[in-house]
């Protein structure tokens, strides 16, 4: 019999040999997408820390990518994930279980009051980006759909299709029938600020580019790889009420936006006085643990009755588990305050950062969803991708996690587990002044 112990496989933890191990088995898709110079191995994480090979502690300002909602290995997570795999580690949908039952219903319950909500589980947000694209279609008959550029929602054919940043879009034939409108960034859109004319771009989209009737819209609140850009006031519900009115449903991408990320309430379009008809949510839904969800009115999901369509480890009741603890811990450790609390925090360090360093073209964001945009000159907005990636690798060197985005990879993009606190607002300001200051000595001395 092979003991527990026995049964894991060894380890190679030698650095050398992560790398190399890596690049020869991982195909091209999955090897590329390395954003230091020299690859970041991580071995632990506990909160809103995370440690290296060499024991050096970082602080997470990425959260993994936003999967990581609560704090790593929080305690009330491991334990409720733990105890349902050693219960019974996969249930398939064919079969009844409690765990997936009782998350759907709690997950319904965040929703707003006065609809009926169903909830279907994925295994992804991709998986069910591409589920809401199809309940879109068959409930409204209609084929066209409108999404925004700058947007990220997935790679599969579907998320993929949607998709309106170049980088995350291969050349292949895309899924027809999308038609893109400018995103509203306040920053630097192509209307400039306002709502109004990113609004009328919508009625000409309509107008133009589909048969006049449509499947539907999707936008995610914030777009996060876009680098961080929050919808504005009036945008959504001007957006809802074209789209409704051409016969379309409106779909919300709450993949990185949800779960408190933007300190304001659980969802991000909250915010906006709007009620979606689809709402698709995944990462901090199982804080690291592999979950997505669908989350619809009840006569949109009805539309595909018809059929089967189930995703193997959807409802997983491991997956599950760890998605009702992660609802809990956010409500008891009242974190969703806690973000809107530290974030202004940071939000005051970093619009002081912008006063020392011309570089930065733009500070903005709201709770744990915030971004530094880096340009050559304020005036032209020209980004600045090369200083970026200094100042990116400096961030490293002083202890930070944070990722690099937008479609001119010139913006920093922040976006910690709900739990970083006011005692990490100071080292993370001073190791970013010190990232600047690193990022523009090593300029000169290049320009020596
Ligand atoms: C806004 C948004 N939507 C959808 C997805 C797709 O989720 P997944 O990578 O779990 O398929 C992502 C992933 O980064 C995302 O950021």
């Amino acid at each position: 019999m092979v003991t527990a112990s026995a049964a894991i496989p060894d380890v190679d933890w030698s650095r050398d040999a992560i790398i190399k191990r890596r690049d020869k088995y991982f195909a091209a898709t999955q090897r590329a997408f390395v954003p230091y110079r020299t690859p970041l191995i991580i071995k632990k994480g506990r909160g809103q820390y995370l440690w290296d090979e060499d024991g050096n502690r970082l602080i997470d300002l990425l959260g993994m990518n936003l999967c990581i909602s609560v704090g790593h290995a929080h305690p009330a997570i491991v334990a409720a994930v733990r105890e349902q795999v050693e219960a019974l580690t996969h249930c398939t949908t064919m079969f009844h279980h409690p765990i997936p039952a009782h998350f759907a219903e709690e997950l319904a319950a965040t929703m707003p009051k006065g609809h009926d909500w169903v909830v279907h589980f994925t295994n992804s947000g991709a998986e069910a980006i591409d589920l809401a694209l199809m309940m879109a279609r068959c409930s409204t008959g209609n084929s066209d759909l409108i999404a925004l550029r700058n947007s990220y929602h997935g790679a599969t054919f579907g998320a993929q299709g949607v998709t309106g940043v170049r980088n995350f879009r291969h050349n292949i034939g895309q899924l027809p029938n999308v038609s893109f409108v400018a995103e509203p960034n306040q920053y630097r859109g192509i209307f400039g600020p306002g709502t109004q004319p990113y609004l009328d771009e919508i009625d000409r989209t309509i107008a133009y580019t589909t048969s006049g009737r449509l499947a539907g819209m999707i936008m995610e609140t914030v777009q996060g790889y876009g680098g961080i850009v929050f919808m504005p006031d009036g945008y959504m519900k001007g957006a809802f009420e074209r789209i409704r009115a051409a016969g379309g449903v409106c779909i919300v991408d709450e993949v990185q936006s949800g779960f408190g990320k933007t300190g304001d309430a659980m969802w991000g379009f909250e915010a906006h006085g709007v009620v979606p008809d689809i709402v698709v949510m995944a990462k901090g839904i199982g804080n690291g643990i592999p979950l997505g969800a669908v989350v619809a009115k009840r006569d949109v999901a009805e539309s595909m009755s018809q059929k089967f369509l189930f995703h193997t480890y959807g409802a997983n009741p491991m997956a599950c588990a760890a998605g009702r603890a992660v609802l809990r811990v956010i409500k008891e450790e009242k974190l969703i305050e806690n973000a809107r609390k530290v974030g202004a925090a940071l939000k005051a360090e970093l619009d002081a950062l912008m006063q020392r360093h011309k570089i930065i073209g733009d500070v903005r964001g709201r709770g744990f969803m915030m971004a530094v945009e880096l340009v050559e000159d304020r005036q032209t907005k020209r980004p600045a991708p090369e200083e970026t990636a200094e100042v990116f690798e400096a961030t490293r060197r002083n202890g930070l996690v944070m990722s690099k985005s937008g479609n001119f990879k010139n913006v920093l993009r922040m976006v910690p587990p709900l739990c970083l606190s006011m005692d990490d607002v100071q080292p993370v300001a001073q190791a970013l002044e010190k990232s600047f200051a690193d990022a523009d000595r090593q300029r000169w001395a290049v320009a020596r």
